[in-house]
């Protein structure tokens, strides 16, 4: 898809962190009606998380996937954030990005990730560099220039449902710290009423959640609190 302008925009102001539902936990035989009912409590950027049982243990969604995740957003000005947890994952660029506002690629699955990064970018969508919580700063900084956004794991990835690694906050200020004005932080994994301030105040702006919305009896109001939180 192509809009990476108006995404880099709205992304341009640290001051309005956003809650992303991480789809991998929602209800696979409601999909639609779920993320249309988020859309109208106010989520805009939706996460597909993917993984191919090798880069991580868990084997989840491709790019039909991502296909019906924007058929179900894009009506009513939502967007779709790829995170593509596979080994190499230069191969399913092409397939995911016409489906995909915004893609990220993990620094420690490619040894030419500056080259995805310029693929991502090629293919119309925002790119994203993530990282393993092991995976220190230094790898984005040498990259400054090549990413629109860093994914910093605050869960090692595979899995929802994981707890937040304590030292991500100090992280994601490390990170803050280096970064251009218009590069924003994703921070993925754990989450929640409990982790989410820690990682807003340290400079994180998208906030991924899977667990603390789709794993309650009311998603819609999960997010609404998750959001309030958020500013
Ligand atoms: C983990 C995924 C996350 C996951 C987050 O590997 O990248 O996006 O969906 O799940 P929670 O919010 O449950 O930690
Ligand atoms: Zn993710």
């Amino acid at each position: 898809m192509d809009h990476v302008g108006t995404l880099v925009d709205a992304m341009t102001r640290p001051d309005r962190p956003l809650v992303l539902p991480s789809v991998m936990s929602a209800d696979m035989t409601a999909l639609g009606s779920q993320l249309g009912e988020l859309g109208v409590a106010g989520a805009r950027v939706f996460h597909v998380d993917v993984m191919d049982g090798h880069f991580v243990p868990n084997l989840t969604v491709g790019p039909d996937f991502a296909a019906a995740v924007a058929r179900s957003v894009v009506p009513f000005g939502g967007l779709v954030d790829v995170h593509l947890m596979v080994e190499r994952p230069g191969y399913l660029l092409e397939a995911f990005a016409p489906h995909a506002d915004a893609i990220s690629v993990h620094a420690e699955a490619d040894p030419h990730v500056h080259r995805l990064l310029g693929e991502i970018r090629r293919l119309g969508c925002a790119a994203g560099l993530a990282i393993n919580p092991g995976t220190p700063i230094d790898f984005v900084t040498e990259l400054i220039g090549s990413f629109d956004y860093v994914n910093c794991m605050s869960v090692n990835p595979g899995f929802a449902g994981q707890s937040f690694i304590p030292t991500t906050p100090d992280k994601v200020a490390r990170l803050r710290a280096v970064l251009p004005d218009d590069v924003w932080i994703e921070v993925d994994g754990g989450i929640g009423l409990g982790t989410l301030r820690d990682a807003r105040d340290a400079g994180g702006q998208w906030m991924v959640s899977a667990s603390a919305i789709f794993g309650t009896d009311d998603p819609v109001a999960a997010y609404g609190a998750l959001a309030e939180l958020a500013g």
